[in-house]
């Protein structure tokens, strides 16, 4: 039966084949926006990146995900992309806004934010794509406005492969392991729904 197979799967492929279907719709619900056709496109999509930061940020810092993800603390993307807002003159209040609205969604137990930071540390893949089209669209950079969507110094690929063999490592029961499948899956419609408010589509 399919739901023995997942069970079976490394933690990674597993997160990945369960969340897929609804990736592929932020994915498009998030480009049918056309957040890099003008800057003021854009702003609203930062503002989303901001929330799923601040949403994640604390999780960066838990006790018990520190010692199964070692280098953990490291892979936090906030301060980055605060400086971002700062770059494009984002108001205060809107960043306010953004941590407040980010503030009720942490998840409930230490195997949920596993999903929480999949979803988190996965996002800087489709990030390569997202940043060719802030540079080429819109003249921003890894220095100016899109510096939370750069690369890591070791190679995008390689710092999330070593993120997924950590994931695959983990002692996490089967009830853990659906707890951090419903954790990645509340990642994902946390990011939608803060798509659907902040980036409307026109009628
Ligand atoms: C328009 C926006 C987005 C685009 C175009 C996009 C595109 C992509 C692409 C092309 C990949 C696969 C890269 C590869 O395998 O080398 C990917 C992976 C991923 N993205 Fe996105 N993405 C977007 C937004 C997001 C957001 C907002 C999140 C999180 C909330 C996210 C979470 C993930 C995850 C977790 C993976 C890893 C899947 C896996 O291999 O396990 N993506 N994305």
């Amino acid at each position: 039966m399919e739901q023995t197979q997942t069970a079976q799967a490394p933690l990674s492929e597993a997160l990945k084949s369960h969340t897929s279907g609804t990736h592929e719709r932020l994915d498009r619900r998030i480009m049918e926006f056309e957040p890099f056709g003008a800057i003021e496109r854009y702003l609203p999509f930062l503002r989303m990146q901001l929330r799923l930061n601040y949403a994640t940020a604390s999780l960066y810092q838990r006790e018990q995900l520190k010692q199964w993800l070692p280098d953990l603390e490291q892979r936090g993307r906030l301060e980055p992309i605060l400086q971002d807002c700062a770059d494009l003159s984002l108001p205060d209040e809107q960043i306010e806004c953004d941590r407040q609205q980010a503030a009720d969604s942490h998840p409930i137990s230490d195997a949920e934010a596993i999903g929480w930071l999949y979803a988190h540390q996965g996002s800087s893949l489709g990030a390569a794509i997202l940043l060719r089209h802030a540079k080429k669209d819109l003249g921003l950079s890894e220095e100016k406005g899109a510096r939370h969507l750069a690369g890591h110094a070791d190679g995008r690929g390689r710092h999330w492969l070593n993120f997924k063999q950590q994931l695959d490592a983990l002692p996490l029961s089967d009830e853990q392991r659906g707890e951090a499948m419903k954790g990645a899956e509340n990642a994902l419609a946390f990011v939608f729904a803060n798509a659907e408010t902040l980036m409307p589509l026109e009628l």
